[in-house]
């Protein structure tokens, strides 16, 4: 597809790579709709990208999110399913001072799943539904998984929501083909934003020292993947890791 041919929703496109997204495909001509918990951040996208409070944790605010998105841009043909959060620990952790062993809580479990897995599903579920009820076609989902989609230590339901992405883009390519619509994700690995700036220094020497290509990645690199994704009506049911090489 055309970039400027899209009518897309951003979900999380308040910061980080969903507003690197947001501004590459206006500028592309494109028309975008920008969907983020942080609404008052929404307002420093560029004039002309259609922008509206979403909490995709919401299955209501979904719903009315994607009837507004295609309400205003005259449909919908596209999704960069984006929106994601982090809640790190071990499932299981014995402290090395009093011998105490801690579990991983069920809010942080519930947490990023409800929001990268339940919350990214129902976008998908939803948007494709909005495009079938139309008869738009083609579309395209991209989904944003993370290269901790083959297993992470202390990423447990981080994992498994971005390994559950990564995994379903064969079964919605398949199960959305005859609607013309493709699926697909893009995987990254260290990337530098908002998400990524709050970890400790030495954590992030410790990722940067296994990462071939010497550096943290940076929206750019991950938006020339998202945009070949839009692109290449061929590429269908894949996922693309983005990683400059990492080993976890
Ligand atoms: N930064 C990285 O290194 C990295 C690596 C791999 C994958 N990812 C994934 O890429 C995506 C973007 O990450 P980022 O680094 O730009 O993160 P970020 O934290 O900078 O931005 C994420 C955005 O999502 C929004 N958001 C959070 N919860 C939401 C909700 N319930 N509903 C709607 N919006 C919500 C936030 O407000 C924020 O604007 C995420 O899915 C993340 O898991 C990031």
């Amino acid at each position: 597809m055309q970039l400027s041919s899209l009518k897309i929703i951003v979900t999380g496109a308040a910061q980080g790579m969903g507003a690197h997204f947001a501004r590459r495909l206006h500028e592309a001509g494109a028309q975008v709709a920008a969907g983020d918990i942080n609404d008052a951040a929404l307002a420093e996208l560029p004039a002309g990208i259609h922008r509206r409070k979403l909490d995709v944790s919401s299955e209501d605010d979904i719903g009315a999110f994607v009837t507004w998105a295609k309400e205003s841009m005259g449909g919908v043909n596209g999704l960069i399913n984006n929106a994601g959060i982090l809640r790190d620990g071990l499932l299981v952790k014995k402290d090395k001072v009093t011998g105490e062993v801690k579990k991983m809580s069920t809010a942080d479990w519930n947490t990023v799943i409800g929001v990268n897995l339940t919350g990214a599903t129902f976008m998908v579920r939803d948007t494709v539904a909005a495009m079938v009820e139309a008869g738009e076609r083609p579309g395209v989902v991209v989904s944003i998984s993370s290269i901790a989609r083959h297993g992470n230590r202390g990423q447990t339901n981080y994992v498994s929501a971005k390994a559950a992405l990564a995994a379903n883009v064969v079964t919605w390519a398949r199960e959305f083909a005859s609607f013309g619509i493709r699926a697909v994700a893009v995987a990254p690995g260290m990337i530098e934003t908002p998400m990524t700036r709050g970890m400790n220094q030495k954590a992030r020497d410790a990722l940067v020292a296994n990462v071939p290509c010497g550096r943290v990645g940076e929206p750019e690199d991950i938006w020339q993947a998202v945009k070949f994704c839009l692109e290449c009506d061929y590429f269908n049911g894949r996922v693309v890791d983005v990683d400059g090489g990492l080993s976890m």
